[in-house]
């Protein structure tokens, strides 16, 4: 199929897209994603098929604000809507009680879903002309790092779906934060565009499931099935180096050899002329490191290297997402100086 090119001023044949069962690429602020009618079975199984994703993988729904919540789940906590109120629309996927009109395929046969209402008004249009909740999961092919543009979206969908929406690139570059309210304390699955701190400074007390600082054992089982897989990785293998940055880049620096690739912060791009450098922001920028992480990974697919090195940012703040989405790009290959 061809695949239209849409721009924000498009956003009713956009919704139409949806409405028909059709396959739409979504910007968000986080990443674009591969959106249908998440309560169309068929619609949401060509997704499935056009990422390549493991049946076993479920989807999130995205909706226009928090009043739609109570369509599609059931026993919502009042920390729901506090949540809602705080960092909606924005970088924040909650899990809840599922409804039993949501389809077997969003949800892998869970009973809970994942809700998410993102921080970008041609997206929330699209799902209120639509009338339906966008099941999305980020616009990659599966185990590819997740596109933070249209064009990146493109390389792995062109001809694959039937549109995507154009709005630039995305603004906070990683995907969203996803906690889980069913249990108690709440637990988070993965880390994202709303920060650890910010979720205890709303919450209290809130878990850290394993799987976001370490790799999942074969038969262990993370809360988010997602965060199982080989992810965000590029062809070559990437070794992560953690420690004081000036101390790091002299590691890699003694360490790399001529095919090999470097993923460093701007300060340091310098040391290693000759190579191929992805520079993903200052030191201290975490915003600019997570705008920038994913596009950087993909670069090395486009070129001609062995190995990927990368100086790790802190895991404080949205460092945490960064470094979970750079260590499992490594498969937790790290090495701490
Ligand atoms: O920022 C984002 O969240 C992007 C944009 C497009 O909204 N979407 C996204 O979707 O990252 P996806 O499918 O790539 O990642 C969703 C993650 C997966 O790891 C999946 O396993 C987990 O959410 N997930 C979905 N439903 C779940 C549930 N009911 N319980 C636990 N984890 C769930
Ligand atoms: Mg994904």
């Amino acid at each position: 199929m061809e695949t239209k090119r849409l721009t924000p001023a498009d956003a009713a044949a956009a919704a139409r897209v949806i409405s028909s069962g059709g396959l739409l690429g979504i910007p968000t602020e986080t990443v674009y994603g591969l959106g249908a009618n998440g309560l169309d079975e068929a619609a949401v199984g060509a997704i499935f098929a056009a990422k390549g994703r493991p049946q076993d993988n479920p989807l999130i729904l995205h909706v226009p604000d928090d009043g739609w919540l109570e369509r599609y789940c059931g026993d919502i906590p009042a920390v729901a809507y506090a949540l809602a109120d705080q960092f909606w629309p924005g970088p924040l996927t909650m899990i809840l009680r599922r409804k039993p009109l949501v389809p077997d395929a969003v949800t892998a046969g869970l009973d809970t879903v994942g809700m998410r209402c993102p921080d970008c008004a041609v997206t929330r249009e699209i799902i209120a002309l639509a009338g339906v909740p966008v099941a999305a999961p980020s616009g990659n092919a599966s185990g590819r790092p997740s596109p933070t543009t249209a064009a990146a979206m493109l390389e792995d969908m062109d001809g694959k779906i039937d549109a995507i929406v154009d709005a630039g690139p995305c603004q906070v570059g990683v995907e969203s934060t996803i906690v889980d309210l069913t249990v108690t304390p709440p637990r988070l699955l993965r880390p994202g565009g709303v920060t650890l701190e910010e979720l205890e400074d709303a919450l209290g007390e809130v878990a850290v499931d394993e799987a976001v600082r370490r790799l999942m054992a074969p038969g262990e089982q993370p809360k988010a099935p997602g965060m199982k897989y080989r992810h965000y990785a590029p062809q070559a293998p990437v070794t992560v180096v953690k420690g004081d940055p000036d101390e790091t880049a002299g590691y890699i620096v003694a360490r790399m050899g001529d095919k090999s690739g470097v993923i460093c912060f701007d300060e340091y791009a310098g040391y290693f002329r000759g190579h191929l450098v992805e520079a993903i922001g200052p030191a201290a920028d975490q915003a600019q490191q997570a705008r920038r992480i994913f596009d950087a990974l993909r670069a090395f697919d486009r070129a001609d290297v062995n190995d990927i090195w990368a100086q790790s940012p802190t895991d404080t703040g949205l460092g945490l997402a960064v470094t979970n989405r750079l260590n499992k790009a490594a498969g937790f290959h790290i090495i701490e100086l």
